[in-house]
């Protein structure tokens, strides 16, 4: 071979090597802009789901004031499934008899958005289908019946690598073509905080939660404190599209008190958190409805620069969290873990302000100002409760 041909040949190889190199993809499905907001059934249903429950939730969702308080997904968790037909395609359980098409029109008819489950391993943890190996064939289901969220989880997955199963669903779910929020589901197994970003729009940070404020002396389970506690330090990786997750809201499941739950939905929404309602919509109290739709504490979850919130100050029990928010002011929670009330105080250095500054502070729990702030603020808080302010400039 002449030296030119030789050297023509070398380039096709090296040409063909570079173009059969997959380029770095980064996800960028323009969702999930800020926290995600809805309603899953996992928590206070389990497999019992059914079509007539979903559609009464949706119900629910639209004239309880969830939906105008922002909430607009309805996900059905685990067991909507039930197998594969002979082509691969997935059957949904006969609880839903009127298929998921219909149940994905009437979430939408009522101006909401509709999200599904699966897993990227053989089975889900309920046992029923798994997606591993038909991820095209179910994103284009999902596609043609109207999914807009997708909880993918990590059952049944053997020794698959995390990051390349989830990327083969993000794949599958951009060749489908319709925009799909995804949120991954493996516990925080494998660190998805350091690689999720270019995959999903959310990734479970945590075991799941437990409706307990604490699991203290139990054995498998984690409560709202454990998972609070390893949120912390995972800061830098959210922002908008793509948001540490540390589970779905367990407020109004009756295993907490209101203050508790209340605290419950502080740190979610201080954390950036995506706030999924796990409870029954159809059957809240006023005080719990109270809590998972104050504006003032959503806007906060909402906050269009995304930054999470970190804890800035910690003495025994008591704890000082803050958020920066788009306009420079500073969502805080000042937090009291212990059995009795106490003083919990907060200096503007804490907050990253100059320690002069004069400040307006207002309680958003109680929506009321309070007075100018120079320097420092402090309150009483009560046994397992927060005081949440919003300090500006
Ligand atoms: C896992 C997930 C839960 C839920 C169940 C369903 O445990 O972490 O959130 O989806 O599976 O089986």
């Amino acid at each position: 071979m002449s030296k030119v041909r030789k050297h023509a040949a070398c380039c096709l190889l090296f040409c063909f090597a570079a173009l059969s190199v997959p380029p770095v993809k980064a996800w960028d499905n323009g969702l999930a802009l800020t926290p995600p907001m809805g309603w899953n059934s996992w928590n206070k249903f389990g497999c019992n789901v059914s079509e007539d429950m979903i559609k009464g939730m949706a119900d629910a969702m639209a004239s309880s004031g969830m939906k105008d308080a922002g909430y607009q997904y309805v996900v059905i968790d685990d067991c909507w499934q039930v197998n594969r037909d002979a082509s691969g395609n997935i059957v949904s359980d006969p609880h839903f008899p009127s298929g998921i098409k219909a149940l994905a029109d009437y979430v939408h008819s009522k101006g909401l958005k509709f999200g599904i489950y699966s897993d990227a391993g053989s089975q889900t943890c309920a046992h029923r289908p798994g997606s591993q190996g038909h991820e095209y064939q179910d994103a284009l289901k999902y596609a043609e019946w109207g999914v807009d969220y997708l909880k993918y989880d990590w059952c049944s997955t053997g020794k698959m690598n995390a990051e390349s199963a989830y990327a083969t669903m993000r794949d599958a779910l951009k060749t489908a073509g319709r925009p799909i929020v995804f949120s991954l589901c493996e516990w925080g197994s494998h660190q998805p905080w350091l690689w999720a970003r270019d995959v999903g729009n959310l990734w479970r940070t945590t075991g799941d939660i437990s409706d307990h404020w604490s699991c203290a002396g139990r054995k498998d389970c984690t409560g709202f404190l454990e998972i609070l506690d390893k949120q912390d330090g995972l800061e830098t990786y959210a922002g908008p599209g793509h948001w540490n997750d540390p589970d779905m809201l367990e407020v109004g499941n009756g295993g907490m008190t209101t203050s508790e739950y209340r605290s419950h939905f502080s740190f979610w929404c201080l954390l950036a958190s995506p706030l999924i309602a796990g409870n029954d919509l159809r059957n809240m109290t006023l005080e719990i409805k109270e809590i998972l739709t104050n504006p003032e504490v959503i806007a906060v979850n909402q906050d269009a620069a995304g930054m999470q919130g970190r804890r800035v100050k910690k003495s025994g029990d008591t704890e000082v969290w803050s958020k920066q928010l788009q306009d420079g002011s500073r969502a805080v929670i000042l937090f009291n873990r212990g059995s009795s009330d106490a003083d919990v105080s907060v200096g503007w250095e804490d907050l990253g302000y100059p320690a002069h500054l004069s400040t307006s502070v207002r309680d958003l729990w109680q929506k009321k100002d309070l007075a100018k702030s120079t320097g420092s603020f402090s309150a009483k808080v009560a046994s397992h409760g927060v005081a949440m302010i919003k300090v500006t400039p």
